[in-house]
């Protein structure tokens, strides 16, 4: 973490888990475990049927809800989709964009995830944007080039200005879900080509106030020392963001 230049964020993806009263107690159990940890920021993204419990239970604390994933249409003929627009309208202020379950699951590619991206901006929320190689593209050893890739296009055309509200979550895909992690090291490595593409698209002092979280199986255990390298940023948690007391510790390595 570089608190000095960018702001640290702890946010937990509870991909399908949790039902309105579910999400409820999850809340109000870690409403309190969380309390006056001011040096990151803390964010829930959840199921949209969820959604407004979350958010019920973590009024007037330090806890921001968001969302999974948005559409890129404005409204229309999207069978089973959400546009920013509504998500804006029931007070969403964060969203989860190209998510590497989306992309594997879903078909979801780095065309729609700009677009995705692109239409959240318009509506002023802000993005968490995943991206990360996969299993056999580490062993192959294009790590770089597909993450410089993911980087261009995923951001094609947004301006330095959106890129305000933008947090870039790198997620090696063979980490996730997996109890596999990178190690210090690879994240720090890899999390640092990914700023240099920043730096090549918008200038190296706009690439240096990026949010650049790690995920992919962090935990309370491995958490310290991840966030400990001064490019990793924060992290995108999903198993261990489904334990209070589990997300909580986290959040104390990183304050
Ligand atoms: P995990 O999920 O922490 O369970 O590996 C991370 C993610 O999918 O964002």
């Amino acid at each position: 973490m570089n608190t000095a230049k960018r702001r640290t964020v702890i946010a937990g993806n509870w991909k399908m888990n949790f039902t309105p009263a579910e999400a409820t107690s999850f809340i109000n159990a870690v409403k309190p475990l969380v309390a006056g940890k001011d040096n990151c920021d803390i964010v829930f993204c959840a199921p949209y049927v969820t959604i407004a419990a979350a958010q019920a239970a973590a009024e007037g604390s330090n806890i921001h809800i968001g969302a999974e994933n948005v559409h890129f249409a404005e409204k229309g003929a999207y069978t089973g989709e959400v546009s920013a627009k509504m998500l804006r309208a029931v007070g969403v202020d964060y969203v989860i964009v190209g998510h590497s379950e989306r992309r594997q699951y879903f078909a979801e590619t780095d065309y729609t995830v700009n677009l995705r991206t692109k239409a959240a901006l318009a509506e002023g929320m802000k993005v968490i944007l995943c991206l990360g190689e996969v299993k056999e593209q580490r062993l192959a050893g294009i790590t770089n080039e597909v993450v410089a890739m993911q980087t261009k296009l995923d951001l094609a055309d947004i301006t330095a200005a959106e890129l305000k509200n933008v947090i870039i979550a790198y997620e090696p895909v063979w980490a996730i879900g997996t109890g596999l992690t990178a190690t210090p090291d690879q994240a720090e490595e890899t999390i640092a080509v990914i700023r240099a593409t920043l730096a090549e698209i918008y200038g190296e002092a706009t690439a240096e106030t990026v949010t650049i979280q790690y995920g992919g199986s962090m935990n309370e255990k491995n958490a310290a020392e991840l966030l400990a390298k001064p490019d990793v940023d924060g992290g995108l948690i999903g198993g261990a963001s489904l334990v209070p007391e589990k997300f909580a510790a986290i959040v104390d390595a990183a304050q």
